[in-house]
C-alpha cells in the first residue's frame, strides 16, 4: 500500500478531472458503495476458484460474527446496489461509474499494490454489442485525452456458458498430455480454473498455451454475431484493438466480450489472414473488463444483461509519469503576501486574510514567522507582485503598508480601505 503525497496529487485530480467529464458526458451517475461487503457476495460473484477470492483478499470475522472481507474489485459490490436499492425500476440501461480503493493481498511488485484505486463505469440492462463498443470508446477516449496514446485494446469473447463448458472440455483434452511442463499454480488450475492457464506469464505456461485450441471456434453462432458486430463498430470509430484468443481475465462473472487496456508491443502480431491469433503481452494493463449478462441473477437479482470496466489510476499516474506528461498544477499562483510583525498585527492578520480570500484575490501568508526578512524571502520566492506589510505601527494606527515588489515603491494606505485598493491594483495591473 502506499501514499499519495501532497506532490503527487496533481496526477490524481488530472486523471479524475478529464476522466469524469467523459464518463458524466457520456451519461453515467456516480453510486459509492462500501469498501467492506460480505465475503459470501465475493465467493458468488468473483468466483471461489479465481486468484482474487482463493488468494487476494482481506478477510475477517467481525465482533458480531460476520464474514467480511475488504473489497477486491467493484463489479460485485455495485450488483448487490442495484439488487438492494430496486434499481431494476429505473430506466434502463443505469448507467453508473464509481471511484475508490480496492484491496488486494497481491505480491507487491512493480504495477502491483495491496491498495490500488479503480474508477469503474457499469451499464446494467443492455445487451447490445453497442454497449461493449460503448464502453471500449469510452475507456479508450479517457486515455486518450489524458496523453496517453501507444495504447491498445486487446479484446476477446468467452462465449456464453454453454459454449465455454464445451471449451473447457477441448482445453482439458489439450493440457492433459502438456501438464508436465507447467507451474505448480496452473497444475492446480488445471482442476479448478482451466481458462486461466492460457494467460499465466510463466514462460514455460506460454510456450505449453501456444497451440492451444482458439475459443473463438467453440462460440455458438449468436456469440459469434455480438462480437463480429463489436468489431465492426470498432473499426468504425478507429479503435485501434487487437484480438487476443489468450485474454481469459481474473473474475469468473464474465460472459461474451473481455477486453483489456494494454500497452503496445512492438513484438504483438496483429491478425493473420484477417483470423484472430496467439498474442503474448507481458504489459500490465491499465485496465479492462467486460460483460457480465449472467452476475445479476446469480446475486439473487432478476436476469439482467450488463457490462462495465475499471481502469487502475495507480498505473495511469505512473504512465503519465513514464511519457513525461505534464498536468497543471494545483491550487493558484498568489499575487499578494502578507506579512506581518508584532502582537497587535498578528492578531488582526486572520482576519484580514479571510477577507482578502472572500474578495476573491490570490493570497498567501506565514503567519507562524515573526521576522520581516524571512517573509519578504518567501514572497519573493512566490513572485508575487505585492507584499503587504502589517507592523506593530500599522496595527495601532489602522494603517497597512502595500509594497509594489518589482519597483520596491510602497504606500500606506488605510486597513480598512485595503481589500478594495488591492482588487482596483490586481485588476489594473493583473
Ligand atoms: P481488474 O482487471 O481486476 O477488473 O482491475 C481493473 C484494473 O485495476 C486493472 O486493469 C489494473 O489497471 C488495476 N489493478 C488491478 N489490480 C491492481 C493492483 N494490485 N495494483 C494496481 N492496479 C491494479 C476489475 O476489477 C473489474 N471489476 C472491472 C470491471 C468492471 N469489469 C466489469 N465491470
Amino acid at each position: 500500500m502506499h501514499d499519495i503525497l501532497p506532490e503527487e496529487q496533481k496526477y490524481w485530480r488530472y486523471v479524475l478531472k478529464k476522466a469524469e467529464s467523459i464518463i458524466e458526458d457520456y451519461g453515467f451517475e456516480r453510486i459509492d458503495t462500501p469498501i467492506v461487503e460480505s465475503t459470501e457476495l465475493f465467493l458468488r460473484g468473483v468466483g471461489e476458484n479465481t486468484d482474487i477470492v482463493e488468494k487476494e483478499m482481506y478477510s475477517f470475522k467481525t465482533r458480531g460474527g460476520d464474514d467480511l472481507s475488504l473489497r477486491p474489485e467493484g463489479t460485485a459490490g455495485v450488483v448487490r446496489a442495484y439488487i438492494e436499492n430496486g434499481m431494476q425500476v429505473r430506466p434502463h440501461p443505469v448507467k453508473l461509474f464509481y471511484y475508490g480503493p480496492m484491496f488486494r493481498h497481491d505480491q507487491p511488485q512493480a504495477g502491483r499494490y495491496r491498495q490500488h484505486w479503480q474508477l469503474a463505469v457499469e451499464t446494467i440492462g443492455d445487451a447490445s454489442e453497442i454497449v461493449d463498443a460503448e464502453l471500449i470508446f469510452v475507456g479508450y477516449k479517457i486515455l486518450e485525452s489524458l496523453g496517453l496514446k501507444n495504447y491498445n485494446v486487446q479484446i476477446n469473447s468467452l462465449g456464453d456458458a454453454s459454449s465455454r463448458a464445451v471449451y473447457v472440455r477441448a482445453l482439458k483434452d489439450y493440457y492433459k498430455p502438456r501438464l508436465k511442463k507447467v507451474c505448480t499454480q496452473c497444475k492446480s488450475r488445471f482442476k479448478n480454473n482451466i481458462l486461466r492457464m492460457l494467460d499465466c506469464k510463466e514462460e514455460t505456461c506460454r510456450e505449453a498455451a501456444k497451440d492451444a485450441p482458439p475459443i473463438f471456434d467453440f462460440l455458438n453462432e449468436d456469440a459469434k454475431k455480438h462480437f463480429k458486430r463489436l468489431i465492426e463498430i470498432l473499426d468504425e470509430c478507429k479503435i485501434p484493438y487487437i484480438l487476443n484468443q489468450n485474454l481469459v481475465r481474473g473474475q469468473d462473472y464474465y460472459t461474451h466480450t473481455i477486453f483489456e487496456f494494454v500497452p503496445e508491443e512492438k513484438e504483438v502480431e496483429k491478425s493473420l489472414d484477417g483470423k484472430p491469433v496467439q498474442i503474448v503481452s507481458s504489459g500490465l494493463a491499465l485496465g479492462g473488463g467486460g460483460r457480465y449478462d449472467r452476475l445479476i441473477d446469480m446475486l439473487g437479482g432478476p436476469k439482467t444483461p450488463a457490462a462495465g470496466w475499471a481502469l487502475g489510476v495507480d498505473r495511469i499516474v505512473t504512465a503519465l509519469k513514464q511519457n513525461n506528461i505534464n498536468v497543471p498544477e494545483i491550487g493558484v499562483k498568489p499575487k499578494v503576501f502578507l506579512a506581518q510583525l508584532g502582537d497587535a498585527a498578528k492578531k488582526k492578520s486572520l482576519m484580514l486574510f479571510e477577507n482578502m480570500r472572500k474578495a476573491g484575490i490570490e493570497v498567501k501568508s506565514s503567519l507562524g514567522r515573526d521576522s520581516i526578512k524571512s517573509q519578504l524571502r518567501i514572497a519573493n520566492r512566490l513572485g508575487v507582485r505585492y507584499t503587504l506589510i502589517f507592523g506593530q505601527k500599522e496595527a495601532i494606527d489602522g494603517t497597512i503598508i502595500i509594497r509594489e515588489m518589482d519597483t520596491g515603491i510602497q504606500e500606506t494606505v488605510l486597513l480598512d480601505k485595503v481589500v478594495e485598493e488591492m482588487k482596483k491594483r490586481l485588476k489594473n495591473n493583473g
